[in-house]
């Protein structure tokens, strides 16, 4: 078993998957299971994903996404989603933590204040929210993926009033990204190099990067 360490250096996106190999509809769920323990803002959870598998539904998605090889040739390809009304689910998800007991009502009431506060007159915090939601799913996704013996791949390259419009999603989600998760083939690029940490990081103020 790798390190989660190891599990962090090892992933690349991945191009080339194998189109003859497929992940069943239990692995695909094992795969959400950690993608959900991701953190977001107040608990939200506003990630959502659409996984195809099956040949037809990610043909429909390649047409809306630059014809990229790797959502047919991939196990499986995720849309993304993140929910920019997420708030709403928020009394439930409360109530759920208060049920657990780690929460009392003055608390329940406090954070759905607070969260209500933040968001609900600022749709555009909400939209970057569920973007920021639904992007560290997607990054602890691919993490599992690798820790499983999977390779992934994420996508920007695609039309989203496409792919709303072919998958039929309602305008609250708002499509994060595409995760072509399967198994590696040949031809794949090795890691590439990265900005240099002095490049990109310093301590205590900001620098001229
Ligand atoms: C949000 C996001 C969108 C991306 N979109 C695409 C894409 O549409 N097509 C593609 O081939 N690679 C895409 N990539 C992969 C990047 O090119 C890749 O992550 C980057 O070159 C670094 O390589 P590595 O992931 O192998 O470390 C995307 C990556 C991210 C995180």
């Amino acid at each position: 078993m790798n390190s989660t360490l190891d599990i962090i250096k090892q992933r690349t996106s991945v191009n080339k998957f194998d189109p003859a190999k497929t992940i069943s509809e239990n692995e695909i769920k094992d795969l959400i299971s950690y993608a959900i323990e991701s953190p977001s803002s107040f608990n939200i959870q506003h990630w959502r994903f659409i996984a195809l598998t099956n040949k037809a539904e990610k043909e429909k998605l390649k047409a809306v996404a630059f014809n990229q090889e790797k959502i047919t040739d991939a196990s499986v390809t995720f849309i993304v989603l993140g929910d920019i009304k997420g708030l709403e689910k928020m009394p439930d998800i409360l109530s759920s933590i208060k049920t657990a007991n780690l929460i009392d009502q003055q608390m329940h009431d406090g954070w759905l204040q607070m969260a209500n506060g933040m968001y609900k007159e600022n749709p555009a915090l909400e939209r970057d929210e569920a973007i920021r939601s639904a992007s560290m799913a997607a990054m602890t996704l691919m993490l599992a993926a690798q820790a499983k013996g999977f390779a992934s791949g994420a996508m920007i390259g695609f039309d989203p009033v496409g792919v709303k419009k072919e998958f039929q999603i309602p305008d609250r989600y708002v499509p994060v990204m595409l995760l072509a998760v399967g198994y590696l083939s040949n031809g794949n690029w090795p890691r590439k190099p990265r900005l240099s940490i002095d490049s990109i990081l310093s301590f205590n103020k900001m620098k001229q990067f």
